[in-house]
């Protein structure tokens, strides 16, 4: 689904972003933000060198708290406009009716089907009005992403560019530049969540345990991904 166009490693994420920019094939570029402190740095980023790019959100209706105000802090601070995309209602209503509201705690094929109706489909429908996308994927994250690109080709959704600019960063990097640029981090972040999803999918890691560790804990390490990032 993915193709690599770019197999160089250590490039900055500056580097990166503006030549990922260039083999964008239209204007309309997307950042696609979940809060985390990884999209809040590659947002401080975009503000330097890409001013123009939209920054968009998949409200899932299961989010936290913390991650909302996150949102908030962040029109505050840069006075930008969030692309907020939701759930199709139909289909929410169906799912809830028929199968409650923890359904995706039964089995995985049941988790698969929340996360296409509450992410995957709203993500879809996001990426068709986009000429390419821009993440805060990194290689660090985990088993699922070692062997994630700095540029790729997103062929799940229309051969669009789609740009890991902090593709090979440490978390210490991650940190360090949070800090040094005061970003409004999510409070979660403090309290052992590294990696930050929905709400009754996440939970907080102990000390040692794999970054994603507290994303879907009830299923195997291989099964980690929701879908957005069909590779
Ligand atoms: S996930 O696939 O497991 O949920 P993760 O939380 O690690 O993804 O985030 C990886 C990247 O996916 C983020 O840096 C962001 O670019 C994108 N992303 C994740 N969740 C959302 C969301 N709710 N809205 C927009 N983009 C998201
Ligand atoms: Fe549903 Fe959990 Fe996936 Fe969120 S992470 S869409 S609540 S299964």
């Amino acid at each position: 689904m993915i193709e690599s166009i770019s197999q160089k490693t250590n490039r900055s994420a500056e580097e990166i972003l503006t030549t990922g920019l260039q083999k964008a094939v239209g204007p309309r570029v997307g950042m696609a933000c979940s809060f985390s402190v990884e999209d809040l740095v590659v947002i401080d980023l975009l503000r330097k060198y890409a001013p123009q790019t939209v920054i968009f959100a998949i409200d899932t209706g299961r989010l936290h708290e913390e991650t909302y105000e996150v949102a908030e802090a962040l029109l505050q601070k840069y006075q930008v406009q969030i692309e907020w995309y939701l759930p199709q209602t139909e289909e929410l209503q169906q799912l809830e009716r028929e199968k409650g509201l923890f359904s995706f705690r039964e089995s995985l094929e049941n988790r698969h089907q929340c996360c296409h109706i509450r992410k995957v489909e709203p993500l879809d429908r996001a990426l068709k009005t986009y000429n390419g996308w821009i993440t805060g994927q990194r290689r660090a994250q985990g088993a699922t992403r070692n062997s994630l690109e700095g540029i790729e080709i997103d062929k799940a959704h229309g051969n669009i560019v789609k740009i890991n600019p902090l593709v090979d960063w440490s978390d210490e990097q991650v940190w360090a530049y949070a800090t040094e640029h005061k970003l409004p981090v999510n409070r979660l972040h403090n309290q052992g969540y590294p990696s930050i999803g929905c709400a009754p999918c996440t939970r907080a890691i102990k000390p040692g345990e794999d970054i994603r560790a507290g994303r879907w804990w009830w299923e195997n390490p291989e099964n980690k991904e929701c879908g957005l990032h069909r590779r």
